[in-house]
């Protein structure tokens, strides 16, 4: 028993010793474990199959759906922090309050970990060289929804001029966030609605709800208040594309609806985040005005070097991102409408 564990120790040692990290030493390869908070999630599959196709060629990875359950990633991660052969964790929590005490546990074994997407608390990234963030800047998501929604009513006085539905004077919206607790829900929702207000809009917020990213949730929101506010909605906000189209779902359905004008024209502008493959098509389709891309592409490009630097424990100095806060990179959103396609 005791020759075997130290067989694979060397081998263990040979890999880890290969400078580039690429796994090619047979049976006891080492392997880079990435976890899903949940694969039924339309952006994260995208991420997730981005990261299977950037890296795939330099590692073998080892891909762990948490199916929307802490205390089920938890155990995922636990076991892959005591597995040998994994050295590497790339961590999309499900909770991201859970960060702190995974930091802990990778510090005692010196194990390098990148949170992506789901960004812990500021101090737990703290006092470690071994844990990271990529993410997106919500911010910069939500003021870019407000200058789509600008784009199309063209100002304010515009705005009261030809599309203010109940002639009030103030812009009605909607507001659909995704999950309580987010960071991209907490500060989407925020700075597309402040910046609104910076270019000039009067705004009244007439309902909204958290629908956790989820475009039935959303749909079925929609049925609930459709009917009370149907006149006066001239604005749909939405946290992520998945949302969006659910409430999109749900105009499809009424009655007035007519294919043959844009959506955007037959009832008011929706406006969403991510540009997922399926955001992107209701984009072209004029179903949905316009998206911010979640730009992942770059998100893994900044993951697959992290990788490579600290696998081959290079100078961070020379890391070619720059960090925009502690131990954290987060990219801006794109604009895309009609007018960018
Ligand atoms: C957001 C994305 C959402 C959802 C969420 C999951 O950045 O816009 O669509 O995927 O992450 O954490």
């Amino acid at each position: 028993m005791r020759k075997i564990k130290k067989i694979s120790t060397f081998l263990n040692f040979l890999c880890n010793f290969s400078s580039l990290g690429v796994i090619s030493c047979g049976s006891n390869n080492w392997h880079i474990s990435l976890f899903i908070y949940s694969f039924e999630d339309t952006f994260m599959s995208s991420y997730s199959n981005q990261i299977q196709t950037i890296l795939k060629d330099k590692y073998s990875i080892q891909v762990f759906d948490g199916e929307a359950s802490q205390s089920y990633q938890n155990d995922q991660i636990v076991s892959e922090i005591n597995n040998e052969s994994s050295r590497f964790l790339l961590i999309n929590l499900v909770d991201r309050l859970a960060a702190k005490t995974i930091v802990e546990k990778v510090e005692t074994v010196n194990k390098p970990i990148i949170f992506l997407n789901r960004e812990p608390l500021e101090e737990d990234l703290a006092n470690t060289d071994n844990a990271f963030y990529v993410g997106a800047k919500p911010e910069s998501d939500g003021l870019l929804q407000a200058e789509i929604t600008n784009e199309y009513f063209e100002g304010f006085s515009n705005f009261k001029e030809k599309y203010d539905r109940n002639q009030n004077g103030v812009l009605d919206l909607i507001l659909i966030k995704g999950e309580q607790g987010h960071q991209d829900t907490e500060n989407r929702s925020q700075y597309s609605v402040s910046g609104l207000a910076d270019l000039g809009y009067e705004i009244n917020v007439l309902d909204t709800r958290f629908c956790d990213w989820n475009r039935t949730i959303s749909r079925d929101y929609l049925a609930e208040i459709y009917e009370y506010y149907k006149d006066d909605i001239d604005l749909i906000i939405s946290n992520n594309d998945d949302m969006a189209l659910g409430a999109i779902d749900f105009l499809k359905e009424q009655e007035n609806y007519n294919p043959e004008i844009p959506l955007y024209e037959n009832f008011f502008p929706i406006i969403g985040v991510d540009e997922t493959s399926v955001g992107y098509e209701a984009v072209v389709n004029k179903e949905m005005y316009g998206t911010v891309r979640n730009d992942y592409e770059t998100q893994v490009q900044i993951i697959d070097k992290l990788i490579e630097f600290k696998l081959n424990s290079y100078p961070m100095e020379t890391f070619p991102y720059e960090m925009d806060a502690i131990n954290s990179y987060h990219t801006d959103g794109i604009k895309v409408s009609q007018k960018t396609l």
